[in-house]
């Protein structure tokens, strides 16, 4: 069988001398209360444990010594609730608590929650510190999710095309539901619960209406159906011109009381099917999408519409700011916050406006997306990539949560110091009650879920981050590679190492100091810094490198395009001015002369070849530690990850020579020695 179907939830024998120690402590699983949450937690620490021991976890209906007790609060006996009250106080809906505590002489372990949800999530935790081999004798975890809404987000068309997915076909099988019920469905929901995850979009942003018709709504329940016991909510994708499409009606105007009308019945309409629908990720006016700009309509007017039609039902609206047009050819970078940014405030309660980490699209590095801080009375919803659409696609392996945690730490400066963009997101810069992080996913139908079999550290680094945005990324790289992997000491401590600097490693060999978007066109896979055969013109990576005989790089200063005054001082500032702007950032805000000065005294032009050249060491690395590694992991994994890495290597190879090439004709400098004779 194909290795990594199980993910991080692979519950091997516990190591001899470890497993009485464990087993001492857990005899029997007491569940209090009843519902389908409460099952599946029981069902999942049972499977867990015949994997650890080979031994039935029996259930028993009475508290006996090193039992495991599960249950929400108001479940519990009465002798057990005064141990564990104080720290039932400290969580929110979603958390638990997970603690070791005495009824008279006997010691049991509690897990307990405000909800079935924050159960599960409390047994996926307990199972996780079994995994991770930590102790369980004075165990006493208080946990709480810091961010409401973690969802993911499925680019899957109805034909089970996967839009940038490169992991195989969709895993939905339409033309199978509602009827037909795949254990992969299940699967999927435990690994999302298993990580926090309580949401997902199952449809493209660039979407189909056919998903609102009836026969499509089917289908979606019977999904939402086997998701709603692991806590996950399922929302779709709303084409703004369903009205017409779907509706008889001429019109999609959102001020026309037609439209609001046939909205407010359609979410009626799946809500009668789907008491627990999350709501509505809706992509307007961007990329040739309808929305309410075709009829001379604000986002607002758009997005409130929806808001109201599933108000009544408790639903969101997550409505995207990415936004940009070929008729605003200044600067793609500034036009999402001039189109938002004056709307703050305007918003109904249940919207979330969902932002790219960065103003233009998911490259390999990007400053904070400038509207992060500049809507305080707005909800914002961080969206990520999870898919990578330009970081070498399945064949690069490249650990993302370091990337989604330099965002994350990045300060804001819009209300002094500290205004990360976290707080932003987690609501607490501006007290913000809803809150949400979306991640497109990298799933598909894959027999390990995602291709590279390192792209799973990327799904899962994706939930940590959702339920704790200040998590560090070497603490997710250390607990995936333990539960995907191995826990040997030597294996986890070299492996760690990879992973940190695998993303350096794509900016060096794609778009070192600042440089972003020479990806070939359309497909963004492998250099293409050149001009492309797209027409329009921010299509072209011309427009993002902006080389030329006097120089590279993009001026967003005040003479440029001044994109730059969209952030707070000090940024503004400090980045006015090549010589206080990060190195790392440099060609993003200036357009610099090759032989521009940079603080190691070198020129641009040697800099720019010295991180194409360490692009390639990387690699050259990752591959001789994974090399190394061979003892530690099964062949499978092995072979196929050491194949990868060798187009990685063979790609980053490519990557230098390509864009080094194409801008020698631009800087008409001599390539630095380190830099081989072409093969
Ligand atoms: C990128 C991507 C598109 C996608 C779009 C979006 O531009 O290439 O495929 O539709 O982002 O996020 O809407």
């Amino acid at each position: 069988a194909q290795k990594g179907y199980d993910l991080w939830l692979q519950y091997d024998p516990v190591e001899k001398d470890l497993k009485d120690q464990y087993r001492g402590q857990i005899n029997t699983v007491v569940p209090y209360g009843k519902g389908e949450t409460l099952n599946v937690a029981v069902l999942e620490l049972q499977k867990a444990y015949e994997g650890f021991f080979q031994k039935k976890l029996e259930k028993s209906i009475s508290i006996g010594g090193q039992d495991v007790v599960i249950g929400v609060k108001n479940d519990l006996p009465p002798y057990v609730l005064p141990s564990v009250n104080n720290e039932l106080t400290q969580i929110n809906s979603e958390g638990f608590v997970i603690k070791k505590i005495f009824i008279g002489n006997t010691p049991v372990t509690v897990i307990t929650a405000q909800s079935p949800q924050g159960v599960l999530y409390g047994v996926f935790r307990f199972i996780r510190e079994i995994q991770l081999r930590k102790s369980l004798e004075n165990i006493n975890i208080v946990d709480s999710p810091k961010i409401q809404k973690r969802v993911l987000n499925h680019w899957d068309n109805l034909d089970r095309t996967v839009e940038r997915g490169y992991a195989g076909f969709s895993i939905w099988d339409w033309h199978h539901l509602p009827e037909l019920i795949k254990p992969e469905y299940v699967d999927y929901a435990r690994a999302n619960a298993s990580i926090g995850i309580n949401g997902t979009v199952l449809t493209n942003v660039n979407a189909s209406s056919v998903v609102l018709t009836p026969q499509y709504i089917e289908k979606v329940k019977a999904l939402a159906d086997v998701f709603r016991p692991y806590g996950i909510q399922v929302y779709l994708t709303a084409r703004f011109s369903s009205p017409l499409e779907l509706g008889d009606l001429d019109t999609a105007d959102p001020l026309n009381p037609e439209v609001r009308q046939w909205w407010k019945d359609k979410a009626d309409e799946i809500y009668a099917q789907i008491p627990d629908f999350g709501g509505f990720l809706v992509k307007a006016n961007s990329e040739g999408q309808p929305g309410p700009n075709n009829y001379g309509r604000s986002h607002v007017d758009g997005a409130n519409m929806l808001a109201e039609a599933v108000a009544p039902h408790k639903g969101i609206v997550m409505w995207r700011a990415f936004v940009y047009s070929e008729h605003d050819p200044d600067d793609r970078a500034k036009q999402a916050y001039s189109e938002f940014v004056p709307f703050d405030g305007q918003f109904h309660d249940n919207v979330l406006v969902q932002v790219k980490n960065g103003a233009i699209d998911f490259q390999p590095r990007e400053p904070f997306h400038p509207i992060f801080g500049a809507m305080p009375k707005t909800p914002l919803m961080m969206e990520f990539q999870i898919t990578q659409e330009y970081l070498g696609f399945s064949s690069h392996l490249v650990f993302l949560p370091k990337l989604f945690e330099e965002v994350l730490d990045e300060d804001t400066f819009v209300q002094g110091e500290g205004a990360t963009v976290a707080k932003v997101i987690d609501g607490s810069l501006n007290n913000k009650k809803l809150t949400g992080m979306a991640g497109v996913a990298n799933i598909g139908t894959a027999k390990n879920w995602t291709g590279h079999p390192f792209g799973q550290a990327n799904w899962y680094g994706f939930g940590r981050l959702a339920w704790d945005p200040y998590t560090d990324s070497e603490e997710i790289a250390k607990e995936w590679l333990k539960m995907t992997f191995s826990k040997d000491r030597a294996f986890v401590e070299q492996m760690t190492e990879v992973l940190l600097n695998s993303r350096e490693a794509v900016v060096n060999y794609m778009t070192p100091l600042g440089l972003h978007h020479i990806m070939d066109t359309g497909h963004h896979y492998g250099p293409g810094p050149w001009v492309g055969n797209l027409d329009r013109p921010e299509w072209n990576p011309v427009y993002y490198h902006r080389a030329d005989s006097l120089g590279v790089g993009f001026d967003r200063t005040a003479p440029g395009s001044n994109a730059l005054s969209q952030y707070a001082e000090p940024i503004r500032e400090m980045y006015s001015s090549p010589e206080t702007t990060p190195e790392k950032y440099l060609l993003w805000f200036h357009h610099l002369p090759w032989d521009y000065q940079m603080k190691n005294g070198k020129t641009l032009w040697y800099n720019m070849a010295a991180k194409y050249q360490q692009g390639v060491e990387d690699v050259e690395e990752m591959i001789n530690t994974w090399n190394e590694m061979q003892g530690y992991v099964d062949d499978q994994r092995f072979e196929q990850t050491q194949m990868l890495l060798q187009i990685q290597l063979k790609e980053a190879k490519w990557w230098r020579n390509a864009v080094l090439l194409y801008f020698q004709q631009f800087s008409g400098m001599e390539l630095p020695d380190f830099i081989p004779e072409p093969e």
